[in-house]
């Protein structure tokens, strides 16, 4: 499998990686989008990972790009950079033009943003989005998100892209007091592969080799204290990375704390750290020895552990079980399914009818919604939207589109 880049590595330029529209949405690493390119399965699935995040907890985000009768489809859109639609246009030549673009989520933000600039820069294409777009902090009409209507079909509304390639169906959708829960998955035919948005995870304790190319983030939340200066190594790099994963999952995880505001200064600003990278040093968090069994729960020792993101799960579904357990069901129904391909983490991941009857078993078993341990801050704020009324006490699953 050819990874990486498909570009000669001289055009792969910081200003091939600008991404001029990062102020929409400022997250990590903002203006610079690096993209890491990687083969998923032989001539017929690739996969484009840039990283997104807050506070250098910087997760990869991936479009995924599926070879479909007469051309290509676009599944979750990436800010394109010069760099990506360089590599786009070598599959282009050689798969055939892109088709159709896919936002099949209603509710990721990460996802929809940069729906508009790609659909610019392939001005042919269908555009095929979840229903119930919805956008914060006010809800726009998709002419005014940017994204031309005329070209655009909404999924299920006006049927499916590709039914000869692909089959669709639907998680949720459930109203979340604070907007609507949705998205399309999508069944590749011809390789059996899953691929979904946020619904499913598959983390592993190595880092994704996106990193390679810029482990900053990791090297940041490997330290223990703000003086301590960016240091790399494999070792450090692994320790950061398993500590992103359990803010990226559960926002304060169980073994974090916030020391108090004079410790975080008397560690700041000292030689070697006074710098924007590390940010002056300033390092809010104190992680307790332990802190790495927490781990276990999200992390797969072996080969990635395949979850439903504990977000999802706590403040999507906390009340909804059920229609995450039908979901399953219809995976199940698809016979034959191989591969599973998310929107974040690893990918692709082995996942047959076994794998998901055992997360189906596990769900089965396990306590919902969960309180305890690094679920306390969730349950904490599920509980608070819940008591003002924010979010719905039964689950609801009529919209009007
Ligand atoms: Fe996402």
């Amino acid at each position: 499998m050819k990874s990486n880049t498909l570009l000669n590595p001289k055009d792969v330029t910081p200003s091939a990686q600008r991404w001029p529209w990062w102020p929409l949405l400022p997250l990590y690493p903002y203006g610079r989008r690096r993209t890491f390119f990687k083969e998923v399965i032989s001539s017929q699935i690739w996969s484009f990972e840039q990283l997104q995040g807050l506070y250098y907890v910087a997760v990869p985000v991936r479009l995924t790009v599926v070879k479909v009768r007469d051309g290509l489809m676009l599944f979750n859109p990436l800010p394109p950079t010069q760099e990506l639609l360089s590599e786009l246009s070598i599959l282009e030549k050689e798969y055939g033009p892109v088709l159709s673009i896919i936002l099949p989520t209603a509710s990721g933000l990460e996802h929809k943003i940069s729906l508009p600039a790609l659909s610019r820069a392939f001005p042919k294409a269908a555009l095929w989005v979840c229903p119930g777009q919805w956008s914060f902090p006010m809800s726009l009409p998709l002419e005014l998100l940017g994204i031309p209507r005329r070209r655009t079909k909404v999924l299920i509304n006006d049927g499916f892209p590709h039914p000869e390639s692909c089959i669709w169906f639907s998680l949720g959708p459930l109203d979340i007091g604070l907007g609507r829960f949705q998205e399309i998955s999508c069944f590749h035919k011809a390789t059996k592969s899953l691929l979904v948005t946020d619904a499913l995870v598959a983390i592993e304790a190595q880092p994704p080799a996106l990193f390679d190319l810029d482990p900053t983030p990791l090297l940041f939340h490997s330290r223990d204290k703000g003086d301590q200066i960016l240091k790399d190594s494999l070792e450090a790099r692994r320790k950061g990375w398993l500590r992103l994963v359990l803010f990226a999952s559960f926002l304060k995880p169980a073994k974090l704390s916030i020391p108090p505001l004079i410790n975080i200064l008397k560690n700041s600003f000292k030689p070697g750290v006074r710098n924007i990278r590390a940010h002056f040093g300033l390092f809010p968090f104190v992680w307790a020895d332990d802190w790495e069994n927490s781990t276990k729960e999200i992390v797969g020792t072996k080969e990635p552990l395949i979850s439903i993101a504990p977000v999802i799960q706590r403040l999507v579904f906390p009340r909804a079980k059920s229609s995450f357990i039908e979901w399953l069901d219809k995976i199940i129904s698809l016979k034959g399914v191989r591969w599973l391909i998310p929107a974040h983490y690893s990918a692709p991941v082995k996942f047959t009818n076994r794998q998901v009857n055992n997360l189906k078993v596990r769900l089965d078993k396990s306590i919902w919604p969960r309180e305890d341990g690094n679920w306390v801050f969730l349950g904490e704020l599920d509980k608070s939207l819940l008591d003002r009324g924010i979010v719905p006490s039964e689950p609801m699953s009529h919209f009007k589109d």
